[in-house]
Parts: structure tokens; sequence; C-alpha cells
């Protein structure tokens, strides 16, 4: 059994797993940040540093299991936040020096890649060896080819904005509030994605990789010259599903083409703008048109989360556990890039 830590950014997530069964997944969301417009480190420091010990006795509340029955302990270290991992990394190491057990770091977007294994309901969904996992959050756009749980690679990335913070920040130019990502997606769903035509960037650039800057840029200038004095609500919902449809042709084409290529059977898609609606629907509806099966976790578990750190920490610590008895891990904020305000 095993207690996973999670404090990259603005989640405090304690779960417990067994067996790769997720026993509790507790996530507080630091929503103070709305007011700021983005999330501002030094407070989201501070507001885990308050939680975590509170959210690990709740965690092994709903588990129904104490400390003494932990076999490891893991912990996300890169990146992230700095000041924010250092509260999940030395509370980890605290606890783990108490009941003297092993911890085991974890890649904050390992465990987004491997989320879409966790509680699938049926085998069926299960996904099979080699798949494409397309990573897509606030912090990071990446498409990964996935070997096994130890080896994969990135087969395409940003250049720039990850897509979330292209919701996040065009949001924000419509004068909505932070996280946009999930408001653009309630108005697209009322709203007309032919009616203004935004640039794919980079949809036939041959490659994996992404830009969604130019989309920003294009949004703000349109914008300023036709909406001057403020956007009508009436339009609003046609902005945010011509925005949505934009980012969501560009992600899906892009995964199809990769699962093509690479032969595989299954996608996923993780990370908090997997949780898109409009994504969710195209990526397996192309996906299906070639016989691949698209897999999305379920909504708790495209946020940042501790069951999706949790389980690929039991794979490491089952695969190797004589490697994880010491105590000199140190964090880091910038394998692959993460955004902060
Ligand atoms: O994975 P996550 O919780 O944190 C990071 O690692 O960044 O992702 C947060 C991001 C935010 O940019 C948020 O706007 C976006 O995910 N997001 C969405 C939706 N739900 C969350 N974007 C589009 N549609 C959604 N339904
Ligand atoms: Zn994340």
């Amino acid at each position: 059994m095993l207690l996973a830590i999670e404090s990259s950014c603005d989640e405090t997530s304690i779960a417990i797993l067994n067996n790769s069964v997720v026993l509790s997944n507790i996530i507080s969301t630091q929503y103070f940040h709305r007011k700021y417009g983005g999330v501002v480190p030094e407070l989201a420091s501070r507001a885990h540093l308050q939680h975590i010990s509170e959210l690990t006795k709740q965690s092994l509340v709903d588990a129904k299991v104490g400390m003494e029955e932990m076999e490891a302990i893991g912990v996300t270290t890169e990146p992230g936040l700095i000041g924010a991992l250092i509260v999940g990394s030395n509370f980890a190491k605290g606890l783990a020096l108490r009941y003297g057990l092993p911890l085991v770091p974890v890649n904050h977007i390992e465990g987004h890649i491997f989320s879409g294994f966790l509680m699938q309901d049926s085998a069926a969904k299960i996904p099979e060896f080699p798949v494409i996992t397309l990573v897509v959050s606030g912090g990071h756009t990446a498409i990964f080819l996935v070997e096994n749980f130890n080896t994969y690679k990135i087969i395409g990335l940003t250049k720039d904005d990850a897509a979330g913070e292209a919701f996040d920040k065009i949001a924000k130019l419509c004068g909505l509030e932070y996280p946009g990502g999930p408001i653009i997606d309630k108005l697209a769903q009322s709203g007309d994605s032919k009616r203004y035509d935004f640039p794919r960037s980079m949809l036939h650039s041959g490659d994996y990789d992404f830009s969604f800057s130019g989309l920003k840029t294009s949004v703000r200038y349109f914008i300023q010259k036709e909406f001057p004095n403020g956007i009508p609500t009436d339009v609003l919902s046609d902005i945010a599903a011509s925005v949505q449809s934009a980012i969501v042709d560009v992600l899906v084409a892009k995964t199809v083409a990769a699962a093509k290529e690479y032969g595989v059977k299954h996608i996923v898609i993780a990370g908090g703008v997997s949780a898109n609606s409009g994504l969710r629907k195209r990526m397996a509806s192309e996906s299906a048109r070639y016989g691949i099966a698209c897999i999305a976790p379920s909504m708790g578990y495209c946020m940042d989360n501790a069951a999706m750190i949790g389980y690929i920490a039991e794979k490491k610590f089952n695969d190797s556990p004589n490697i994880f008895n010491h105590f000199d891990y140190t964090v880091s904020a910038n394998a692959l890039r993460r955004r902060t305000k």
C-alpha cells in the first residue's frame, strides 16, 4: 500500500493506493487564485503548507487505513512551482523518516501520462502498449509514444503556450475568470464553432509539434477590432466555440496522425484540458474512424491529482523496491515547462 502526494501547482492532493486500486484521492483546489487571474506561486506554497497535513489525515480516514500499513510514499518532485514542490516533498520526507518508509520521486508529467490506466471500469478500456498519449494541461502540451511503464518518449511538444494556457489567456481577453478553460468549454456548448475562423497554427507542419500563441494574438486583435467596447453576451458563446474548435482541431489531427504513424491501438488523453467536452468527443470520433480507441481518464484524474502520482510510484517501487531508500531527492521546476502568472 502506498501514500501519494501531489503539490506541484494549485492542487494539494493526497491519495492512497493498493495494487493500483485507488482507496482514496482527495483533491483540494486553491480557488483563491482566481481573483489574481493566475496562480501566485508564493500563495500556492503557503496554502499547500496550511492544508497538507489535514488532507493526509482525511485521506487515511477515507481509505480506512493507518500510516502503519503503508509500504512506501510517492511524491511529485518535478516539474512545477518550486516552492509548491518543496512543501510536498519535504512533507513526504518527514513522513517517510517518521514511519521508516522508502520515498519514490515522481515526475508530474509521468503521472499524467499513465493517468488513463487508472481504474478503467472494463478490460476493454485498459490501454494496450504501445499507446500514444496526449498530455494537455495548463503547463504542458506534448505527445508521447509510450512503450511501457518505463519507456516513453516525447514526439511532439508545444513551441510556446500550452493549450490550457491558451484557453486561460483567451478567456481572460474575453473578460472571463481564471481558469478559463472550463468556462470556454461550457459557453462553447451553446455556440456556433463555424462563426469565426481562427488560425490552426502548425496544422500542416508535418510534425507533432504545436503552437498556440498565434491563436491568442489573433483573438486579441479580433476582439480589439470587432468589439472595442466589450463583447456582447450573445456572441461570447460563438467566440468560445470557435476558439475551442481551433484548439481541438490541431490537438486531434496531430494525435491521430501520430497514432496512425506508430500503428497503436489506443490513444490516451490526459491533463486538465482532457476534461474538455469538445476534445473528448472529437478525439473519440476521429480515432474511431481508423479503428483506434481513445481513452480519457475520469474527470477526477484529468486535473492534477495524487492518484496518478501513486499509480506510477507503485509501479516504480514494485519494479525495484530496493533503490528508494535514500532521501537526497531534490525538486526541480522545469523538466518541461510550466506556467505561472
Ligand atoms: O492538469 P491541470 O489541472 O494543471 C496543470 O498541470 O496545468 O490543468 C489545468 C488546465 C487549466 O489551464 C484549465 O483551464 C484547463 O486545464 N482545463 C480545461 C478544462 N478543464 C480544465 N480546458 C478546457 N476545457 C476544460 N473543460
Ligand atoms: Zn498537471
